[in-house]
């Protein structure tokens, strides 16, 4: 059965934008001047903002506010203070845990209008740009600077900056240059009551007390709203070359992965793609076989660096053992062809139906238990569901996406669903409920299987500080108390 039968809304409390409790009919915020101009409440607008990415997560809004410059964020999100109003955050709109979704029926404060590269220092290697710049052209002035910016994903041509921060993206380097939260050398953001902190010098080192950047990476929307970042960039590379590597089973991949980075220190992408999942994206996207006989794992690896990659990545290769098959590509074309087999994955898996998108990381001496045994617990329970393993190897972070599961009684996946399947047997195991795309709304249930409850009682003490009204992205992350 196609999981987009269970294409469901969400049925959560709604209070029409209104901070629970102060519910009123009409929307105090919308005849506040300091939102004229600046909101939309056409629903045919509206419509591409209230649903997330995969279409699993559809809430509703009754206004969406679209400032353009630092200041009119500022007012915006005062204005919701004064009104009490609850508002959610959202760029690009390409999260995967309805992070950025109004479930309960919130305003929408959309930043892609803050867009725009501010300062780029070619000598300090740095970039100041507002938030709603999307990924690819930060990409696109670092490399104008000589430099290059160290985060990239599959989504990066609609995926804003200020989303990246709030989830503390990963994405295809991490095994090279971190997550998004160590690219930041600075944050401005707008707290709960419209005034605005941070700082945008970009300096390196700097010890002086709390570090916002660390706190607001990963904070979802919730602590305050990301409106400028300063960002440390990396060294360009001479050259690339690109493999793929078939291995006989995950646990050889994860292996392999492990001896890469040991030889590599220019090891830029470790990637797992399964059987299944190739399959796929040769049908869906017309791709050709990359080996003569399919392999049951194959690892993606990319070597940037000094040049010599080819010859590096190719005796890398030959050290590994097990390795049935393997393809290297070194000029761009070629390589990219090669990248293609993984950056289209989640697209494919859209088209055979609406996805349990599950991104979790194991330790790597698990991963290739967990692999196995929660593919053999989806399909005992769901014998018509499909599960769809892929992810970033070098990581042990796995996307588990899963297709085909009967639609949910109430919209959403009840405890008894396959998100607590598969997330109860990652705590178990050792492992992250999210890795790399946050909590959002989609896994708030489940946070405290990864968190103790001093932990989560401290998260909500930082929440109330910053945030006493609760007005930004309530739903999202912390559970209700
Ligand atoms: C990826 O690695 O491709 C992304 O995290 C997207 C996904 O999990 O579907
Ligand atoms: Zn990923």
């Amino acid at each position: 059965m196609n999981a987009g039968g269970g294409r469901t809304g969400h049925r959560g409390p709604r209070f029409n934008g209104r901070v629970p409790g102060r519910a009123t009919p009409s929307l105090p915020l919308l005849a506040d001047p300091a939102v004229a101009g600046l909101t939309v409440t056409d629903p045919d607008i509206l419509a591409g903002h209230v649903r997330d990415w995969t279409g699993r997560h559809v809430g509703s809004s009754p206004a969406m506010l679209r400032p353009s410059t630092v200041a009119e964020v500022a007012a915006c999100v005062a204005a919701c203070h004064r009104t009490a109003t609850a508002v959610v955050p959202q760029g690009g709109n390409t999260g995967l845990v309805a992070g950025a979704t109004p479930l309960g029926g919130e305003v929408l404060l959309h930043l892609g209008r803050l867009a725009g590269v501010e300062d780029a220092d070619a000598d300090a290697g740095t970039l100041v740009v507002r938030s709603g710049t999307t990924l690819a052209d930060v990409q696109a002035a670092a490399r104008a600077i000589g430099w290059e910016y160290g985060v990239d994903l599959a989504a990066r041509d609609s995926a804003t900056i200020g989303g990246t921060v709030a989830t503390n993206a990963g994405g295809l380097h991490v095994v090279r240059h971190g997550d998004t939260r160590a690219q930041l050398l600075g944050v401005e953001a707008v707290l709960a009551d419209g005034t605005l902190v941070g700082d945008l010098r970009g300096l390196r080192k700097d010890n002086t007390g709390y570090h916002l950047p660390g706190l607001l990476a990963g904070s979802e929307g919730t602590l305050a709203v990301v409106t400028r970042v300063a960002l440390r960039l990396v060294t360009p590379v001479q050259d690339r070359a690109v493999a793929l590597i078939a291995l006989d089973d995950v646990a050889s991949a994860v292996r392999a992965a492990g001896a890469l980075r040991r030889s590599l220190p220019d090891l830029s992408a470790v990637e797992l793609l399964l059987a299944d999942g190739l399959a796929l994206v040769q049908r869906t996207h017309g791709l050709a076989p990359p080996f003569a006989d399919p392999s049951p794992a194959v690892l993606l690896v990319e070597v940037a660096g000094a040049p010599g990659v080819v010859d590096r990545l190719g005796a890398a290769v030959e050290g590994i053992d097990g390795v049935g098959d393997a393809v290297v590509a070194a000029d761009p074309a070629r390589r990219a062809a090669l990248w293609r087999y993984r950056e289209v994955q989640t697209e494919a898996i859209a088209r055979v139906g609406v996805a349990h998108k599950l991104d979790v990381t194991l330790p790597a001496a698990r991963l290739a238990a967990f692999a196995e045994s929660v593919r053999a617990d989806v399909l005992g329970r769901w014998p018509d569901a499909a599960v769809w393993l892929f992810g970033h190897a070098g990581d042990g972070n796995v996307h588990v996406n899963v297709t085909g599961v009967p639609a949910p009684v109430d919209g959403e996946d009840g405890v008894d669903g396959v998100d607590d399947l598969v997330l109860r047997r990652v705590a178990a195991m050792g492992g992250s409920i999210s890795a790399e795309h946050g909590i959002g709304r989609a896994k708030v249930r489940w946070l405290h299987l990864n968190r103790t409850p001093s932990e989560l009682a401290a998260m909500r003490r930082l929440k109330l500080a910053l945030d006493p009204l609760g007005i930004l992205n309530p739903g999202a992350l912390l559970p209700p108390t």
